[in-house]
C-alpha cells in the first residue's frame, strides 16, 4: 500500500520504517532539509535500538523515501499519517499548529480521496478540527473531493519503539467509515497475526484512549511514589510493599517502581494536557492534578536527600552523577529527573561530574559548556575527586558496579539512588551509606 508519513520524529520515523519493513511503499515528509539529507546518508536523528539498520535497509531497498516536498508526499499516499509534534502550549494544553498545518497542506495538494490518520497524541476533538481545516481548504480551492480522518494513536515506548511497533498490544482505530476501516485493516494486517489486535471505536474515544492509557500509567507511578514517601516516614520498606501488592493480579507488577519521578516526552505532557482539556469542559481532574504534583515533588527527592546528608550546605561540593536520560536505552533528556537535580545543585553552588551511556551529547546540547558541569568518559571517571555518588537512571551498566572502587574514590562514602538498584544490606557491607527511595531503613541509618 502507498503510505505517506508527515513528521519524521520518534513516532513518524519508527512507524514509517516498520510499515516499509513489511512491504508498504512509504514516503516520509519533513520540513527539515537537514534531517532529510542525514536520513538519506543513514544518519538517524534519534537513538533507538534497532532503528538504524531498519531505516537504512528499507531506504536502500527503496521502500522508504525521505523528502521535504509536501506535494510529492500527498500525491503518493492513499493513506497519509500526521505524526508531527504537539508541544505543550504555555498553559500545558497541546499546541495543534503543526497538526493543522499538515491538514492544510494535505487539502492543498490532494487530487483524490485520502485517508488522513492522526498518529500524534492529540486532544479529544482534534479529528473534528482536522476535518474542518481540510474541508475549508478544499472549499477555498474549489476542489470537490472526499476524505476520511481516523484517530490511530501510537503506544510505543522509547527504547523499545521498534519492537512495540512491530508487535503492538493493540491497534486502535477511531473511525466510523467502513472504507477507512477496511483499508487500515489491510495496512495493519502484517501486525495483526495470531489474534485480532484491532479495536475499532468512535474517533473521540480513540483520542481519549491514548490519554487515558498514559495517565493511568503515570498515576500508578505517582501512587507508588506517594507510598514510598509514606513508607519512609512510617519506617517501612517500599520494595517489600511493592512485592506485596504486585502479587495481586488486579494490581500487577508493572509500572509500580518507585523512583525519582517520571519524565519523557509523553507522561508529563499528556497528564498536563488532559488536566487542561478537563478544565475546558468544566471538570476539575483532581486525580491527574495530584499525579502531576506528586511527580514534581518526587523529582526533587534526590536533592532533598543530598541537602539532608550535607546539612543544607552543598556549596563547593562535587557530585558524581550516573544517568542523565529520562530512562535507560534512550538519549532523550526531555523532562528528565537529572535536569531538576542538576539545576538545583548548581543553584546551591555544587558541581556535577556526569556520565550517561547515550545522553552525553544531548546534555551538552542543552547546557553547553559550563564550569559546574563536567561530562566524563566513563562512569568510573565521574568518581574522581567527587564527594558522593547519585544515580538518576537505571541503565544496565550501573546495576553491578565496583563498590570497592566507589568507596575508595568518593570522599564521603554515600550513594543516593533514585532508582533503587541495590540492596541496602549489601551497601552497608561495603561500608557505603545508602539513600534509596522509600526504604526507611536505609534512609534512617544516617
Ligand atoms: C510512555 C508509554 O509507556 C507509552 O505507551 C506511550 O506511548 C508514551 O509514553 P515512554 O515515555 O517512552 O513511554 O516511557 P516509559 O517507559 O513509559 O517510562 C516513562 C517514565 O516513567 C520514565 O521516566 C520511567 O523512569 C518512569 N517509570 C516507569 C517509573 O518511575 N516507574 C515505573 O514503574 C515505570
Amino acid at each position: 500500500m502507498k503510505v505517506t508519513v508527515f513528521g519524521i520524529g520518534y513516532v513518524g520515523l519508527v512507524q514509517a520504517a516498520v510499515l516499509a519493513e513489511v512491504g508498504h511503499d512509504v514516503v516520509c515528509v519533513d520540513v527539515d532539509q537537514n534531517k532529510v539529507d542525514n536520513l538519506e546518508k543513514g544518519i538517524i536523528p534519534i537513538y533507538e535500538p534497532g532503528l538504524t539498520p531498519l531505516v537504512t535497509s528499507n531506504f536502500e531497498q527503496g521502500r522508504v523515501k525521505f523528502t521535504t516536498d509536501a506535494e510529492k508526499g500527498v500525491t503518493h499516499g492513499e493513506v497519509v499519517f500526521i505524526a508531527v509534534g504537539t508541544p505543550p502550549d504555555e498553559d500545558g494544553s497541546a499546541d495543534l499548529k503543526y497538526v493543522q498545518a499538515v491538514a492544510k497542506t494535505i487539502a492543498t495538494h490532494m487530487q483524490k480521496h485520502k485517508i488522513i490518520i492522526n498518529k500524534s497524541t492529540v486532544p479529544v476533538g482534534t479529528a473534528d478540527k482536522v476535518i474542518a481545516t481540510v474541508s475549508e481548504t478544499l472549499k477555498e480551492l474549489n476542489k470537490d473531493l472526499t476524505f476520511d480522518v481516523v484517530s490511530n494513536p501510537e503506544f510505543l515506548k522509547e527504547g523499545a519503539a521498534v519492537n512495540d511497533c512491530m508487535r503492538p498490544d493493540r491497534i486502535i482505530l477511531g473511525t466510523e467509515s467502513e472504507f477507512a476501516e477496511k483499508k487500515l485493516r489491510e495496512l495493519y494486517s502484517p501486525f495483526n497475526r495470531n489474534h485480532d489486535k484491532i479495536i475499532v471505536m468512535d474517533v473521540r474515544s480513540a483520542e481519549l484512549t491514548k490519554y487515558a492509557a498514559n495517565c493511568m500509567l503515570a498515576t500508578k507511578i505517582s501512587f507508588m511514589n506517594e507510598m514510598s514517601n509514606l513508607a519512609e516516614l512510617m519506617g517501612a520498606d517500599i520494595e517489600n510493599v511493592r512485592k506485596g501488592i504486585g502479587s495481586d493480579p488486579r494490581i500487577g507488577y508493572q509500572f509500580i517502581y518507585p523512583g525519582c519521578g517520571y519524565g519523557g516526552s509523553c507522561f508529563p505532557k499528556d497528564v498536563q494536557a488532559l488536566v487542561r482539556s478537563a478544565n475546558g469542559v468544566g471538570y476539575k481532574a483532581k486525580i491527574l492534578e495530584s499525579v502531576e504534583a506528586v511527580n514534581y515533588r518526587q523529582k526533587e527527592k534526590l536533592f532533598d536527600y543530598l541537602m539532608d546528608f550535607y546539612k543544607g550546605d552543598l556549596k563547593g561540593n562535587t557530585i558524581a552523577l550516573w544517568g542523565l536520560s529520562f530512562k535507560p536505552n534512550t538519549d532523550d533528556m526531555r523532562e528528565a529527573s537529572s535536569r531538576v537535580l542538576m539545576e538545583k545543585l548548581w543553584e546551591q553552588g555544587a558541581k556535577v561530574q556526569a556520565f550517561d551511556p547515550e545522553a552525553m551529547e544531548e546534555t551538552q546540547r542543552i547546557y553547553g559548556n559550563r564550569s559546574d558541569l563536567s561530562l566524563m568518559g566513563t562512569k568510573e571517571a565521574t568518581l574522581n575527586n567527587a564527594d558522593c555518588l547519585v544515580i538518576c537512571t537505571e541503565w544496565q551498566a550501573f546495576r553491578a558496579p565496583d563498590f570497592e572502587l566507589i568507596k575508595s574514590s568518593i570522599k564521603d562514602p554515600v550513594v543516593f539512588d533514585g532508582r533503587n538498584l541495590f540492596e541496602p544490606s549489601l551497601m552497608s557491607e561495603y561500608g557505603l551509606h545508602y539513600y534509596a527511595i522509600g526504604r526507611a531503613l536505609s534512609v534512617k541509618a544516617h
